[in-house]
């Protein structure tokens, strides 16, 4: 394997491991949105890389379109607020939904989200997680259908997850030193 950044603690999902959970969810949804022609919802930025991939997992119809929402700022606390940024150019209704996302943390985010493309009349919303956060005594406030890995309970960054806009590139996923934001 290449060289870790020396910013990154240790390496919690690698290349190798991403390929395998990206290739089986495209399989799952392949099957399941067989005749569907699914419309991927990716939530920028960070979904952007999983989605790229995913998209070239699955063997069947499907589009793509972008929704941005902030609520991390440039930190690392949930400020608890969602903002669009960016709204969707594809009309939802009566599209078969499944939302992409890089990282469910308390499922804030995906929750505000869902409820709002609801309100537009999707035949159907689904939750595809490239990653779940393992929080102790928590249940995220929302379900995804498909679930690519739980994660530990530390600040991850990598395969398009960030830190103040920094290490979306590193091609793995792995936990941020502390010594980088308490900087
Ligand atoms: P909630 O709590 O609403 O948060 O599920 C989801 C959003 O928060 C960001 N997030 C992270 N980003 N490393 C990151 O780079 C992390 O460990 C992390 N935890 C949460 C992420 O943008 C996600 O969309
Ligand atoms: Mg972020």
């Amino acid at each position: 394997m290449a060289e870790v950044h020396p910013d990154v603690e240790s390496v919690v999902l690698s290349e190798e491991d991403i390929r395998l959970i990206v290739s089986s969810m495209g399989r799952r949804i392949s099957e399941d949105y067989a005749d569907k022609n699914p419309l991927i919802v990716a939530v920028l930025r960070g979904a952007f890389v999983f989605t790229a991939d995913l998209m070239r997992a699955i063997t069947v119809p499907c589009s793509v379109d972008f929704m941005a929402v902030s609520s991390y700022g440039d930190g690392i606390k949930s400020s608890g607020v969602v903002r669009i940024v960016k709204d969707l150019d594809t009309k939802v209704e009566g599209r078969h939904v499944i939302v992409a996302e890089d990282i469910l943390d308390s499922g804030l985010t995906l929750s505000y989200l869902v409820k709002l493309l609801r309100s537009r009349k999707p035949a159907s919303i689904e939750i595809a997680a490239f990653s779940v956060k393992d929080i102790p005594n928590h249940a995220p406030a929302v379900t995804p259908r498909y679930v690519g890995a739980h994660v530990p309970d530390a600040f991850v960054v990598g395969y398009g997850l960030d830190y103040a806009e920094r290490y979306r590139n590193l091609p793995y996923v792995g936990i941020l030193k502390s010594e980088v934001y308490s900087r």
